[in-house]
């Protein structure tokens, strides 16, 4: 790292008392590498094997985005707990082509599970992305046997909208939702 350029430059992306949204950092590597290979995360969901050095230049690239939303792209963001910042999961931004849908997706550590950080997280997620004018929906997906993402999925409000192959298993059909503009202002 040179020393002109600080590892992390930005802001955090929203706060609250209880959970931070911030840009992933090369020092979350070890904890992220560990949760991100747990059996619990990786039964409904995939990562790629990176070494340390491509998973130092991914942190690396994660920790310089000006934006978290860029069109086409998925971009990961930490989950943190506030205070003496810790990593507690992070989430996927997926802004689409024409910029007017984002698609969420939320991983927490088993040893942070059901403390209420993914539905913080999402929730405080919706209120940036909608932030955007231009954003008039957000979606999500999970595999139909993913009954806890299914679950906070709901919680949140968000409303059926169709199957969709799974992209990780032949034969399965992700269960797909959406919230609008409209629903989420009306929340
Ligand atoms: C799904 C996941 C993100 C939930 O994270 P979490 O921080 O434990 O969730 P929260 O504590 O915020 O829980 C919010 C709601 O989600 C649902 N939920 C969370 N964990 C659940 C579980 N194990 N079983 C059933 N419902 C669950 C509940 O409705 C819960 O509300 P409640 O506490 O009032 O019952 C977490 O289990 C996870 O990371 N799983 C592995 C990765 C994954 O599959 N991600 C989804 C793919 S995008």
């Amino acid at each position: 790292m040179s020393k002109e350029m600080p590892e992390h430059p930005f802001p955090a992306i929203a706060e609250s008392a209880t959970v931070r949204l911030r840009r992933l950092r090369p020092t979350d590597r070890i904890r992220f590498q560990a949760y991100r290979k747990h059996p619990s995360v990786t039964q409904f969901q995939s990562w790629p094997d990176m070494s340390k050095v491509e998973m130092d230049g991914f942190l690396w690239a994660m920790s310089q985005l000006e934006t978290p939303l860029q069109p086409g792209k998925w971009t990961q963001i930490a989950i943190a707990r506030p205070g003496p910042d810790t990593l507690v999961g992070d989430m996927g931004w997926h802004l689409s082509d024409s910029m007017s849908e984002v698609e969420l997706g939320v991983t927490i550590d088993p040893m942070h599970q059901r403390k209420g950080y993914a539905e913080a997280a999402m929730r405080m997620a919706m209120a940036v992305v909608f932030s955007r004018p231009q954003v008039n929906a957000v979606i999500c997906g999970a595999d139909p046997r993913n009954t806890a993402s299914l679950s906070l999925i709901r919680k949140i409000g968000f409303t059926f909208t169709h199957l969709d192959p799974s992209p990780m298993e032949e034969g399965i059909l992700d269960e797909m939702f959406a919230m609008t503009r409209t629903t989420f202002d009306a929340h």
